[in-house]
């Protein structure tokens, strides 16, 4: 490990988190964000949103829940630098100096495009319908974001690893183009631990599926979203197979191993249904309650959010000024020099 290792990832405001963001995403990051040496730079991709949201007050408000969420889950923002994207027009300069190294053909097998097309296909439309140029080039902002900050690393989930590579290639052609050094590959981190959450119909839980666990409901909505866990008709008191159990893997996410072990064996010795989810919904009442608290305090005050995402915009343009700098030099077009 390098002395000063910066990680960044961006978090692109969708709504109301839900236990599947926090325990795949979220826990992870801010425990990277904490490790020794590590320099961690945690934005809200607001002009990535911007690919769908179409109002002011959405785009703001989503922004602002964000915000909040990372702050509620401990993220400590002396230590990390939390930004808001559009803050930051580096970032929208290096966007464009990429956009001319990226093949056409790297965006045109890029997933998020690629289902917005197949959709259009599978429902006769054309397949261009609806696509804007931002979603079309989505990862090259993407690889934007990163670069500007020579980023070394980049935790994401699974579904972003093909975006990172994505910025690796470019990076790599400009390297080649204009002096190798001009821009820093990063390489991605894909968290082990960090795996899928199911919801409660056993898919991955998601917004989109309305399968999932709401962080910041309050205790009585989170106890009917537990309640609709799907399980099957084993008799209440009869054995029960942890790892095909839907609850036991929606509760295991949230253990450590000794505690998940000790739960398997519950199971193992006859557990009804009820007292499972019970257990499950105890579990996330004491673990999301300081968590639910910060977000309400946070939530409630949004000039303090956004002083703080000012002065993170002003920590990373600090250090996206140089890169950009540096990519400019390369290219000899300042003519301040
Ligand atoms: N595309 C990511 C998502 O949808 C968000 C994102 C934007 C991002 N820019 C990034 C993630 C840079 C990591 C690095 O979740």
């Amino acid at each position: 490990v390098a002395e000063r290792t910066v990680a960044l990832t961006g978090i692109k405001p969708t709504g109301r988190p839900h236990i599947g963001n926090w325990l795949g995403m979220i826990r992870p990051a801010i425990a990277l964000a904490d490790e020794p040496g590590v320099e961690a730079l945690y934005f809200i991709a607001d002009y990535h949103g911007l690919t769908t949201v179409r109002d002011r007050a959405t785009l703001r408000a989503l922004t602002l829940d964000c915000a909040a969420t990372w702050l509620a889950f401990g993220l400590d923002p002396e230590k990390t630098v939390l930004y808001r994207q559009s803050d930051v027009p580096e970032v929208f300069e290096l966007a464009w100096i990429l956009a001319c190294h990226t093949p056409k053909g790297f965006m045109n097998k890029s997933h998020a495009y690629k289902a917005a097309r197949d959709a259009n296909e599978a429902g006769g439309e054309d397949p261009d319908a609806g696509i804007s140029m931002g979603l079309f080039s989505y990862p090259v902002l993407m690889a934007a974001d990163i670069l500007a900050v020579d980023a070394d690393v980049v935790p994401v989930g699974k579904d972003q690893v093909q975006h990172v590579e994505i910025a690796r290639d470019i990076a790599e052609r400009v390297n080649h183009t204009w002096g190798e050094g001009t821009l820093r590959l990063p390489a991605v981190r894909v968290k082990s631990e960090s795996a899928v959450v199911p919801g409660v119909d056993g898919r991955k839980m998601s917004k989109s599926y309305d399968n999932a666990l709401p962080c910041f409901g309050s205790p009585a909505e989170l106890r009917k979203a537990v309640m609709r866990i799907a399980t099957d008709s084993t008799p209440p008191d009869a054995p029960k197979d942890p790892d095909s159990s839907l609850v036991f893997r929606i509760h295991r996410a949230l253990l450590d191993e000794a505690v998940g072990a000790s739960l398997a064996a519950r199971y193992r010795a006859g557990i009804s249904w009820g007292a499972a989810k019970k257990l499950l919904a105890d579990d996330l009442e004491t673990q999301l309650e300081g968590a639910r608290a910060r977000y309400a305090s946070w939530i409630a005050r949004p000039e303090a959010i956004d002083l703080l995402l000012a002065e993170g915009a002003r920590r990373a343009r600090r250090i996206a000024g140089p890169v950009l700098g540096r990519v400019r030099a390369a290219l000899g077009v300042s003519s301040s020099a």
